[in-house]
Order: structure tokens, then sequence, then C-alpha cells
């Protein structure tokens, strides 16, 4: 028994050193951590539990068969973060570099199938070379089976990858079905095709951080929602974004102790909004003094800052925010704003995450750049994810709801459940300097007129009376009761249900 038992000990400790000594220390030299080291990070101390430790390709061409390395370049399994569980898998890239075989791919799918079968969120971890080329097209049918569960788990359990080095080719299309890609600053690079095809078939010369790097992902192409430094600070804000999200589709909302009055007055928000309508504040403040103990795990930082996106909690509660930011392009509505907004807010409906809008918007974006752009369509994402989410939805307007952005920001009208606006608030078709030169064309030489003209429409429509009027905004609050106010109608829509008519899927606009 025990020459077995040494056995196993000996054949463990060969998996667990993947591809040598030499290649994890060039792992470390280049600033990563190795494939275990991450998932020690990720997870509870001593709560990782693998699986296939020992599975080998079976690959024969190219002189495969005098090579095989335990786990085959991928490190998978399941175990807890602050007690709750979770799949992970985890490339590994000393064992040839991480790419992915017929059998490193059976190895994520058993992860994948399992984390679908018992309803708890999956996490990959990336730094891989894409398809073993040795392999061919067994390497391609893996990729597929595994695109295909990413569908499948697709809005009933939290999908998360972790960009960590390089991720090419088959190694790209995991992650983008994903929930959520967040990358490492300057160790990891996301991209179809790499910089030596592009220079063969378009004639660019491009680094691969200019390709595809994390400064590229978070602010041109949006396909990445976060960055950080370093893999620890990685993996640790990865562990408190889980702490927001749910098991899966039908589980309750993960509730944390909070030691912060739901009824905490502010009287600061009370002079947010400067007198002046022109002038910018920082909406951020607003989330920041609503939310818990001011914690707020942004989604797509530094991508359309004009829309800000979210999770936060009340009562302990998780909460996602989606609130316009005066300070970047006056908080306009523009196609990239759009898109984020609605894939977020898509993301808080498939998983029961109450819904919060804070609004003030000029409208949309106008010009030849957004309307070639397809403004009309990425809008009527935003619109359309909005009108068909089923969480509560409370909605608060600060400033600004003009024309069409004010029906889209979560209005009455698409069935937000309960919506408040400060007494700052202007809802109109448009702002008065732009419906006075329309409607009054004709007198815009007459500045007298026109002065008296707007101080008209002001007085008229500057002001949420109208629509309280109508009952399209519930109540009028005083901005330094807007946490009480929203705890109080999160508390009430707890029990809410609301069903869509059925439908094999919608169809929203692509
Ligand atoms: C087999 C691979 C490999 C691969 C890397 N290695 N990529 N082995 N298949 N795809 C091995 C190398 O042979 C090397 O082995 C080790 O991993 C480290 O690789 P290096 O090149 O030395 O490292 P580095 O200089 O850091 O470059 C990393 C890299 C580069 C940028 C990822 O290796 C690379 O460009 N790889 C190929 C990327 C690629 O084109 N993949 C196929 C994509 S097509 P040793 O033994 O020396 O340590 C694809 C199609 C799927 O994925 C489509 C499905 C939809």
């Amino acid at each position: 028994m025990k020459e077995v038992l040494a056995e196993l000990e000996s054949r463990r400790a060969t998996a667990r050193l993947g591809g040598g000594q030499r290649r994890i220390d060039a792992q470390h030299a280049r600033g990563k951590l190795t494939a275990r080291e991450r998932i020690e990070i990720l997870l509870d101390e001593g709560s990782f539990e693998e699986f296939d430790m020992f599975k080998v390709h079976r690959c024969t061409d190219f002189g495969m068969d005098e090579s095989h390395i335990p786990g085959d370049g991928v490190v998978t399994g399941w175990g807890t973060i602050n007690g709750r569980t979770v799949y992970v898998f985890s490339k590994d890239f000393t064992v040839f570099g991480g790419s992915l075989s017929e059998t490193h791919a059976q190895k994520i799918m058993k992860i994948q199938d399992m984390a679908l079968q018992n309803r708890a969120p999956i996490i990959g971890i990336f730094d891989a070379g894409g398809a073993r080329i040795q392999e061919g097209v067994a390497a391609l049918g893996g990729y597929g089976e595994v695109f295909q569960r990413n569908v499948l788990a697709s809005g009933v359990i939290p999908q998360i990858s972790v960009i960590m080095g390089p991720c090419a080719g088959g190694d790209v299309y995991s992650p983008a079905m994903t929930d959520f890609i967040f990358m490492v600053r300057d160790t990891s690079y996301m991209f179809v095709t790499g910089p030596d095809v592009v220079k063969t078939v378009t004639n660019e010369t491009v680094t691969a951080e200019q390709l595809g790097g994390a400064s590229i992902h978070t602010t041109k192409s949006s396909i990445a929602d976060g960055a950080f430094d370093n893999d620890v600070e990685a993996l640790q804000q990865m562990r408190r974004l889980v702490d927001f999200l749910p098991a899966n589709n039908t589980a309750d909302l993960p509730e944390l102790a909070s030691y912060d009055d739901p009824y905490r007055a502010d009287m600061s928000l009370d002079t947010l909004v400067p007198d002046n309508p022109n002038k910018p504040y920082d909406m951020k403040e607003l989330i920041r003094k609503t939310v818990d103990e001011g914690d707020f795990f942004e989604i797509q930082e530094s991508f359309a800052g004009n829309i800000i996106t979210g999770f936060g909690r009340i009562e302990g509660r998780t909460v996602g925010f989606i609130a316009n930011q005066p300070m970047v392009l006056a908080g306009v509505l523009d196609s990239d704003a759009s898109r984020k907004a609605a894939r977020f807010v898509r993301f808080c409906d498939c998983f029961n995450i109450p819904v919060v809008t804070f609004v003030d918007v000029p409208g949309f974006l106008p010009g030849t750049s957004q309307e070639y752009g397809g403004l009309i369509k990425h809008g009527a994402k935003l619109l359309f994810a909005y009108a068909e989410a089923t969480v509560p939805k409370v909605t608060v307007i600060t400033r600004k709801a003009y024309g069409g952005a004010y029906d889209v920001m979560s209005s009455k009208h698409i069935r937000g459940d309960i919506n408040y606006a400060w007494p700052s608030a202007e809802i109109a078709v448009m702002g008065a300097k732009g419906a006075v030169e329309i409607l009054y064309r004709a007198e815009l030489g007459d500045k007298d007129k026109i002065a008296k003209r707007t101080k008209d429409y002001e007085d008229r429509f500057a002001n949420p009376f109208v629509a309280a009027e109508r009952g399209y905004i519930d109540e009028v609050i005083l901005p330094h009761s807007t946490r009480r106010r929203v705890s109080r109608a999160l508390a009430l829509l707890r029990g809410k249900t609301q069903q869509n008519p059925w439908k094999k899927h919608d169809n929203i606009p692509l």
C-alpha cells in the first residue's frame, strides 16, 4: 500500500510541475503566475478539487506520441469563493503553450457540463496559443464543443473569462460568448489572427499590444469589461465580482451583511446638480452615495464613459446600476453607450438582478458618424433590453430626460416599476433652446422675443411636474432621500413576478 501511495504522490508532483521548472521560471519572468497559482488565489484556501490531473492527449502525429504531459495544458476542477461553489479551468501555458487538444477540450467540457448541471458559475483563465497545431481538426472539433456549451449555459449560470496571457485563434470565441471578459494589462492580448498574419494579409505592422492588448479591448473594441495591473489583482477582483452574482438564473441573490443604514440621508446630494443646467457633475458620486458602504463594481469603466454600468448592493443585496454620466459628452446616448448598457441590462435580467437607473440624458447624439454607424439599431438595443426586462426596475431622473432617451432610460412606459424624479428634473421632448428654434423660427432675429419664448418653455417643461401630473413620475423626491427611496422601492418589489409572452426567443436588433 505504501508504495502505491508514494506512486500517487510522485505522479501528482509530476503533474503539478506541468511543462517543467524551466517553463515555470519563464512564466514568472514574464510577470505571470502559473495556472495552479492562479487557481489558488482565485479560490478559498484549500477548497480546490482538481479533476483529470493525469489526462493526456492521444495524438500520434508530429512526434507527439513521445511527448505526454499529465493534465494536457489545462487545470480543471471546482472550489469555493467565500464559501460559494464555482467551477474553474485554467490554461497552463507551460504545457504545449496551453494549446487546445481534443483531450484538453474534453477536460473543459466536463467542467462546463458539471457547472451547468449543478447550476454554479464557471470561470475560465486563458493563457494559450490556440488550437494544438499538431492535432488539426480534432482540436477544432474540441473548440466547437466548448462553444456549444458556452451558448447553452448563457443566461443559466454566470460565465466569466479572465485573459492572463496570449489568447488567440479558437481561444477568443469561448470568452466572447461568456458574460464578462477581464484582462491583465501588458501581459495579455486577444485577437483572432496575430500580428504576423495581419502583416501578410493587410500589410499592416502592429504589435500584439496594439492589436489586442487590454488598452485596446477596454477602450476601443469594448471586448473586455475591465483590466487590472497584474494577475493577483485580477483574481482578487474576480472574487469580488463573484460575490455580487447569483449562482444561476433561478437562485436567490447573494445577501451580504450590511452595516449601512438603508434609510441613510445624504444632505450633500441636495446640491449635487449645479444651478446651471449645462454644467456637468459626477453621477458616480450619486451611485457611491446610494449603494451600501460606497462599494461599486464598475463594468466597462473605460469604454463609453457617457454611461455608467456596474454592481452595487442595497440592504446587502445585489443591484445593477445604469446611469448617464454628465461628465462625459454631457451624458448623451450614442451607439457605444447604448450597446454597453443594453448588454448590462440583459445580464441583470437573465440573473434576476434588480436594475436601478439614474437619468440625466440630453438625448441621442446627432450626426452622420452616429447615423452611419447604426445609431438607430444600437439605440434600439437599449430600448429593447429595458422593455423586455422583467426584473424590478427603479428609475430616478436627476436632471435632463429629453426626447427618445427619456422613453429608453427605464421610463414608466416600458414597465419601469417605480419612477422618481428630483425637483431639478426636466422632462421634455428637447431642451428649451432647440425647441424654441424650431417652434419660433420666424422670430429668431428678435432676441427679446426669443428670450421670452425660451423662458416660457422652461417654465412649462423644465421641471418634473408635467410628467408627475400624468403619473409618468410616481413621486418627486428630495435628492438626499434617494437611498431611502430606492431601498424601499426595491424592498417593495422583492416579490415582483412578471412574464413576457411565450416565445422561442426574441429577436433583439443585433
Ligand atoms: C502547439 C504550441 C502552440 C499551438 C504554442 N505552442 N502555440 N504548440 N500548438 N497552437 C508551444 C510552442 O511550440 C512552445 O513549445 C510553447 O508552446 C511556447 O510557445 P512560444 O512560441 O515559445 O511562446 P511565445 O514566444 O510566448 O509565443 C506565444 C504565442 C505563439 C504568441 C502564443 O506560441 C504562437 O503564435 N502560437 C501559435 C498561435 C496560433 O496561431 N495558434 C493557432 C490559432 S488557429 P516549447 O516546447 O518550445 O515550449 C486556431 C483555430 C481554431 O486556434 C479556430 C476555432 C474557431
